[in-house]
């Protein structure tokens, strides 16, 4: 008797995990899922997620050497560098992996757009990507100025000279903002503070529409069931299952940022010269950089803000009730033009030699 009373009782694990299901409630992240949810395409978003999760790890890291002072920021980035316990390899990955991130929301929204998933009942959640987009990009942007060589400094001198631009919109963007905290030490708050702040909100608001939409169904099987077919499946995997997927491309994000750390040390620039302009941005600022040689600084504004403007349009533009890109062939077509210019302006900023823009040193 007491016997079979122990053999019907729940292993021990299994008592365990019933014993945490019961306060966590982590069972219910088992909802069912569409299969193709776990498909690349559909998981770029989540590896996105994952990296920034690796991102403010790594960075925490960072900040408790690095040392936001004109005078002292590039001397700390040689210590975490030469000195602090495993600094030049979270640095690196810190990198490698903001760049790869960049790469993935690209082509998140890539995605995004090419299979219309900004359509009705989406489009909130495009312009909330968009906010992402904007936050990432800012990231890198103020990243690059942290380190103080010559490429961060002449990073900052565009900033400077895009707040003067602005007039008395671009206050913030001044140096002469304040004079109790050097310049330097605000951007580094906005990539501390400020950027992941706003970040953190608008992942919420992205994740909480993705879950209340919940994913949109391939492009052609919506199509069908415009056409009277039957509904698209909501089922065949769980959120769980993509959680794993995801937590999975996480591992092989940090996995490549370590090994590209070791092949390709990230780099640091010689100290500042004001007055000079001997480098380039990032790579993802490129596309604009040749604007500014063409039409002057103020293009390096209009540019990005007509190219913002233009995809905030694009769900409000895109009306037809139609996903699949050979129904939206006009869209697509523009879509493609605009990304291939891109990558072409890519090409040409990087085989031009830097030009002198900036009016006067800092
Ligand atoms: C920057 C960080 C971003 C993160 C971490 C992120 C994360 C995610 C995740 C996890 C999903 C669920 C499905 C998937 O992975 O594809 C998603 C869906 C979506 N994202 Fe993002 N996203 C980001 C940026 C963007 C951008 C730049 C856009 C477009 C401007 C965008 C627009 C959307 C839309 C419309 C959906 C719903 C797609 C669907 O239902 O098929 N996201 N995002």
């Amino acid at each position: 008797m007491v016997a079979t009373a122990t053999a019907m009782r729940p292993g021990r694990w299994r008592r365990a995990w019933e014993a945490i299901d019961e306060r966590l409630g982590l069972s219910g992240l088992a909802y069912p899922v569409p299969a193709h949810a776990n498909g690349i395409g559909y998981i770029l978003g989540g590896i996105t997620f994952l990296g920034f999760l690796i991102l403010a790890a790594t960075g925490i890291w960072l900040a408790q050497f690095y040392h936001a002072t004109p005078a002292t920021a590039r001397d700390s980035v040689v210590y975490i560098m030469n000195v602090a316990p495993l600094g030049d390899l979270v640095r690196g990955i810190h990198f490698w992996v903001s760049n790869i991130v960049m790469a993935t929301v690209l082509l998140h929204m890539g995605r995004v757009f090419v299979t219309g998933s900004y359509k009705r009942p989406r489009e909130a959640n495009w312009l909330c990507g968009l906010g992402l987009l904007g936050v990432t990009l800012g990231l890198v942007f103020t990243g690059t100025v942290l380190k103080w060589d010559q490429e961060g400094f002449e990073a900052l001198n565009h900033n400077v000279e895009i707040g003067d631009f602005l007039g008395a919109f671009g206050f913030w963007f001044s140096s002469d903002f304040t004079t109790s905290l050097p310049i330097l030490g605000r951007l580094y708050m906005a990539h501390i503070v400020i950027l992941p702040g706003i970040g953190v909100l608008l992942l919420l608001s992205h994740f909480l529409l993705v879950k209340r939409h919940g994913i949109s169904a391939r492009p052609a099987e919506a199509d069908a069931a415009q056409a009277g077919g039957p509904v698209p499946a909501t089922g065949g995997s769980t959120f769980a299952a993509h959680i794993v997927r995801m937590v999975g491309f996480g591992f092989l994000l940090f996995a490549a940022g370590t090994i590209l750390t070791l092949i390709l040390p990230a780099g640091l620039g010689e100290r500042p010269i004001p007055g000079t302009e001997t480098t380039k941005p990032p790579w993802m600022f490129l596309p604009f950089y040749p604007f500014e040689d063409w039409f002057g600084l103020s293009a390096l504004f209009w540019a990005p803000v007509i190219l913002f403007g233009a995809l905030v349009l694009v769900p409000f533009l895109d009306r037809s009730p139609y996903r699949s890109p050979g129904r939206r062939r006009v869209f697509v077509a523009i879509g493609t033009i605009v990304a291939v210019a891109a990558v072409a302006l890519v090409v040409y900023a990087m085989i031009t030699v830097p030009e002198a823009h900036i009016q006067e040193a800092m």
